[in-house]
This record gives C-alpha cells, sequence and structure tokens, in this order.
C-alpha cells in the first residue's frame, strides 16, 4: 500500500497506466474478439490486427509487454499480434511472456506454455509479399509464400530472433539474440546467428534432446495441433 503510494506521488502516469493495463486493455481486446484465459495481464496495451473469421486467443497468465517501460531492455513498439487473413489464427499458451514482439500470421502461429519471448523478437509465418516482381506488380501480397510456425512449450526467444514461416521451435530450445530461424530447431537445442544453426544442448537437457550435427538438420514443414 505505502510503495503504492509512492509510486502514485512519483508519477501521475501511474493512476492511467494502472488504468490501461487493468481495464481498458482487456476490456478493448475482449470487444476486438481476442478470447482470453484468467489472470492474463498487461504492460501497455498491445496492438492488435485481426480481420473478420480469423482467431487470436490468450491461455491463462499470459503476460504482455507493450509500454517502452515494461521491459529493462526497453520496448521499440507495443506488442503485435496480428491475424491477417479469414482463417488465419495465433494461440498463445498458459504462462507466456512476450515484450514487444511481432506476431503475425497469415496461416497459423501457436505458442506453447511457459514460453518467454524477448523484445522486439519477430514472428512471421509468412513472406508477405510474392517473390516474383512481375507477380508482386499484379497484386502486392496475394501468392506470397507462408507456412505455421509452431514454437513447443518452455522455449525462449532471445531479444530481435527473427522466426520464419514453417519453422518449429522443439520444447525448451533456446533462440539466441537476432538469429534469423529458418529451419526447425531441435528439443532442448541453442540456435544464434543468420541462419540459425545448432551451437549446442541447452544446460541440462543435451543427453535427452534430439541432437544434429552443428549446420542444422532438413528442413521439415510445421503442421498445426
Ligand atoms: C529470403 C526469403 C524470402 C527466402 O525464402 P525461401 O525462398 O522460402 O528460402 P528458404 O526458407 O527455402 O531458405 C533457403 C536458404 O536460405 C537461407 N535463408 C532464407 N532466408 C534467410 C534469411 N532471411 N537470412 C538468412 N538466411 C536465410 C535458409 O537458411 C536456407 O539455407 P539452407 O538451405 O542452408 O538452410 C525468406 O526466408 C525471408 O527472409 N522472408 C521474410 C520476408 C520478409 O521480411 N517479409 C516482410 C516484408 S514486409
Amino acid at each position: 500500500m505505502r510503495s503504492l503510494a509512492l509510486k502514485l506521488a512519483r508519477s501521475p502516469r501511474t493512476l492511467f497506466n494502472m488504468f490501461t493495463d487493468r481495464i481498458s486493455t482487456p476490456c478493448g481486446l475482449r470487444l476486438m474478439g481476442v478470447m482470453s484465459g484468467q489472470g492474463c495481464s498487461f504492460t501497455g496495451a498491445p496492438a492488435i490486427k485481426m480481420v473478420a473469421g480469423a482467431r487470436i486467443r490468450l491461455g491463462d497468465d499470459v503476460a504482455i509487454g507493450s509500454r517502452l517501460d515494461a521491459n529493462p531492455l526497453g520496448l521499440s513498439h507495443p506488442t503485435i499480434l496480428a491475424a491477417l487473413m479469414p482463417d488465419s489464427y495465433i494461440e498463445i499458451g498458459d504462462g507466456t511472456g512476450i515484450s514487444g514482439a511481432s506476431i503475425v500470421a497469415r496461416r497459423a502461429v501457436v505458442i506453447g506454455a511457459r514460453v518467454l519471448i524477448g523484445a522486439g523478437a519477430c514472428i512471421w509465418d509468412s513472406d508477405f509479399h510474392p517473390l516474383n516482381p512481375d507477380v508482386r506488380r499484379q497484386h502486392p501480397t496475394r501468392d506470397a509464400r507462408s507456412a505455421p510456425i509452431t514454437i513447443e512449450d518452455d522455449v525462449f526467444i532471445g531479444a530481435r530472433a527473427l522466426i520464419l514461416k514453417g519453422v518449429r521451435v522443439g520444447r525448451g530450445a533456446v533462440v539466441g539474440a537476432g538469429a534469423v530461424v529458418t529451419r526447425d530447431v531441435p528439443p532442448g537445442q541453442i540456435v544464434a546467428g543468420n541462419p540459425a544453426r545448432v551451437v549446442g544442448p541447452v544446460p541440462g537437457m543435451g543427453s535427452g534432446a534430439a541432437q544434429v550435427p552443428a549446420g542444422g538438420g532438413a528442413a521439415t514443414q510445421s503442421t498445426t495441433p
């Protein structure tokens, strides 16, 4: 109680932020059709884009940071959740935390439980534009290649990592800061770099986890549950 009074005295914005985080953001999300479980918390308002028919579902105890001060690292933009096509969906599992990330689905992005998504990470299941300029001239986005992304439970995605179409990140894996992930990540492994490659096992998970040689495994198309 005393610390709340001190906070209020220090910053007149505190009341406004409390209103945004506890009332207007949860209500706004509900009005927009975002389904959320119990105990979700918001620091600042995420940017939501959801076309008619698309779905965005948050599990229980999901924490989403969107304000500059939501994370001591600083956020350069609010968390973005965008489901762009009538059959797109985004699912975020129980206890997952997201800081100023951009999660955009033309098909599907499915994120498991207790996943940590670092500041400025991007999870995009599409190229968003066709690669051929003649096709692009006819229509800037139609025929862009897209494939669902799955992030399994207990994954840790470092700040500013980029996870591209069709990738599955296996349970308990770690994606290094700034990595560009174009291929599946085996469970319990750490990947880093551009393009991301396995650099070793997650401490304490190495023996049970699938091993692939440095250089990565073969690409596989993800499926969604
Ligand atoms: C560059 C891109 C279009 C290529 O797509 P693609 O033809 O399907 O390429 P693939 O996923 O088959 O990858 C081919 C190889 O290039 C590598 N690669 C692909 N994209 C890469 C990237 N962005 N950075 C580094 N390497 C990349 C892959 O690792 C793969 O190498 P490997 O076979 O040794 O593993 C795509 O990966 C990409 O970057 N898409 C995002 C586009 C974007 O930013 N859109 C937003 C516009 S607003």
